[in-house]
């Protein structure tokens, strides 16, 4: 998704703006650009595509000036296409902006009426006008106070001036955005990951609040244009590594990482000298939570709906799962008594945000779970339960997924036990059993060879089912939307039991359907349904974990068996296959794994 870079030095920036937006390509992005300013005036390029199409730009590449701002684009208002790319500039002002303004054509209307003229189909354009207008009349802090009032919706800013040689401005509502601190130079930066390689002292701005960069310091402002202190905070200097290594793509690298994943989180939250789970600094007295709300979007919604079955597998909890889109808007009854868990990797999703941001206005109890601790979510939320995966760069959610459900599942573990509800003979099992997760995962990313030629069949079909009940019902989604996003190909998931009322009828002759029928309790029910979709004709991948037993069906096209391990572990295996089963079938299509069309990876806009 969009993002921000601005850099004010003593020295010549665009190399710096361009290798700064490179961290940012993994977001997921469909044009970029940048403006300097050099003597007195704005020099702006844009392109449409990759970041190498901007820097192999011969304008760029002898770009001068020692202030600047670039910018990643995904498209909300207008074509993916150079025009409007951003930044956006007036003759006085050059503006780069996350976010969406829901009252854009409003401004504009009035702006037109001013005289403005306008060159894209953005709504960013909007903000470069206002700011000129604005600025006709009052000074650089109240023209930037003004116009913010004006907008309605979400933004991060980078905005810099012509007649401004030491200045950039950043602003921020709902679009999370950063200031570095350098030697001789300061930073403005959507995400820490690209003020990472520059510095780690960082200030965070909080909704409403504007920056004023110079070079040698930064001043604060809350909404009403008021000077106010921030906090800078250091980071962990050592900056992750992210590169591809042997792999051919980040998400090829990111499956295979899993083990470690699970490792890092088991290391991280089982004490094992004891034979307990650590989860420290959990600020609530058990009693005072009968329900857990768990929401998310996407593959985190996902990571909530498996967690459901968990928490009510091992505890007498109430449990209601939630899309954070749905749930922002909907007529919630809050309720004290309940433990609200936000799930995110990327800790900066528009709507997961949001409804966090709901739950505190009603002084609810919140608790996220996320990869990026620096998060707005991770900052924002009472309680954090970081999960340890490193940086995720695959658009497509994998290993994070595996260390979602890991924490989701030693929290219902952990509450089960406290609350009584689960004996210490079996929570004692349960953690032995988890400790040996990680091999059984290693062990079943073996599967390579077979999961190729499967993917074929999917490639040739014109959609395709995923099917599952119980534990393996979330799966079956995120296996289906593993599918569709990586591969563009129909994929429906469903849980088994369903079926006859209604998407039967989208069965036919050679359709790829996919069973997960781990022997778990619902075995026996899943295989039933599984034949009723043999019988019209599907060609049935089944998915069921090693077993002495044989299994109770024929005619299935191929089966794949993961290991074995107790039944509520066996959603971490099955996951496996269906993640590389999508890998395949993109790879055999030739298309770009770790940046799928239309996607982004961290979805900063609602
Ligand atoms: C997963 O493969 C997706 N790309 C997407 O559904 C993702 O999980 C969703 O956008 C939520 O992101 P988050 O975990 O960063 O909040």
């Amino acid at each position: 998704m969009c993002g921000i870079i601005g850099i004010n030095s003593n020295k010549s920036v665009s190399a710096s703006i361009i290798n700064s937006l490179k961290k940012l390509e993994y977001r997921g992005y469909d044009s970029a650009g940048i403006a300097t300013l050099h003597a007195g005036s704005i020099n702006e390029v844009k392109s449409e595509g990759r970041v190498d199409n901007l820097e192999k730009n011969s304008v760029v590449q002898n770009m001068v000036g020692t202030i600047g701002i670039g910018h990643v684009r995904w498209a909300t208002h207008g074509l993916p296409n150079s025009i409007n790319a951003h930044p956006h500039s007036s003759q006085n002002v050059s503006v780069v902006h996350n976010g969406i303004i829901e009252n854009s054509t409003l401004l504009k209307k009035f702006l037109v009426s001013k005289g403005h003229k306008f060159k894209s189909q953005t709504d960013t354009e909007v903000i470069v006008h206002l700011i000129t207008e604005n600025l006709k009349t009052e000074n650089i802090i109240n023209s930037i106070t003004k116009t913010l009032k004006s907008l309605h919706g979400s933004f991060a800013l980078g905005i810099i001036f012509k007649d401004q040689p030491d200045l950039i401005i950043g602003a921020r509502r709902g679009s999370p955005l950063a200031v570095g601190y350098g030697p001789n130079e300061n930073y403005l930066g959507s995400d820490s990951y690209a003020l990472k390689s520059m510095t780690n002292k960082i200030t965070y701005l909080s909704d409403g609040e504007f920056c004023v960069i110079k070079k040698d310091h930064v001043e604060f402002f809350n909404e009403d244009g008021i000077k106010i202190n921030k906090k800078v905070l250091e980071l962990s200097s050592e900056e992750e590594k992210y590169d591809k290594g042997d792999y051919k793509h980040f998400m090829a690298k990111e499956i295979e990482e899993q083990p470690t994943t699970l490792k890092n989180g088991i290391k991280e939250y089982l004490d094992t000298s004891n034979n307990d789970i650590n989860i420290f600094n959990f600020p609530w007295k058990i009693n005072e939570i009968s329900t857990i709300t768990l929401i998310g979007c996407g593959t985190a919604y996902h990571s909530c709906l498996m967690a459901k079955y968990w928490f009510e597998e091992l505890t007498t909890l109430n449990v209601n799962v939630d899309i954070a889109s749905e749930f922002r808007y909907r007529k919630n009854r809050f309720k004290k008594d309940t433990l609200y868990v936000f799930v995110s990797q990327s800790g900066e999703t528009a709507d997961t945000y949001a409804a966090l941001s709901l739950c505190k206005s009603k002084e609810m109890k919140t608790c996220s779970v996320v990869n990026v601790i620096e998060s707005s979510i991770a900052r924002d939320s009472e309680f954090v339960l970081p999960i340890h995966c490193g940086i995720e760069i695959g658009v497509a959610s994998t290993k994070a997924f595996l260390g979602q459900i890991l924490i989701l599942y030693l929290l219902a573990l952990k509450l089960g036990f406290l609350r009584k509800d689960l004996k210490r003979e079996l929570f004692n099992k349960k953690l032995k059993d988890l400790k040996e997760l990680p091999d059984l995962v290693q062990q079943t990313l073996s599967i390579d060879n077979k999961i190729q030629t499967i993917s074929k069949t999917f490639n040739d079909a014109k959609g395709s089912m995923f099917l599952g009940r119980g534990f393996s019902y979330p799966i079956a989604l995120e296996g289906a939307l593993k599918l569709k996003e990586l591969s563009y190909i129909h994929a429906e998931g469903y849980p088994a039991g369903e079926m006859k009322h209604g998407p039967l009828a989208l069965i036919e002759e050679g359709m790829p359907v996919v069973v997960l029928a781990p022997r778990d309790d619902y075995y026996k029910k899943t295989i039933s349904n599984m034949q009723e979709v043999i019988a019209r004709g599907a060609k049935v991948l089944l998915i069921t974990n090693k077993s002495k037993d044989e299994i109770i069906s024929e005619n299935i096209w191929e089966t794949i068996e993961v290991e074995t391990t107790g039944a509520d572990l066996l959603p971490f295996l099955l996951t496996v296959p269906l993640q590389k089963l999508a890998y395949y079938s993109a790879l055999k299509k030739g298309y770009d794994i770790d940046k799928p069309r239309n996607l982004a990876k961290s979805v900063t806009v609602e």
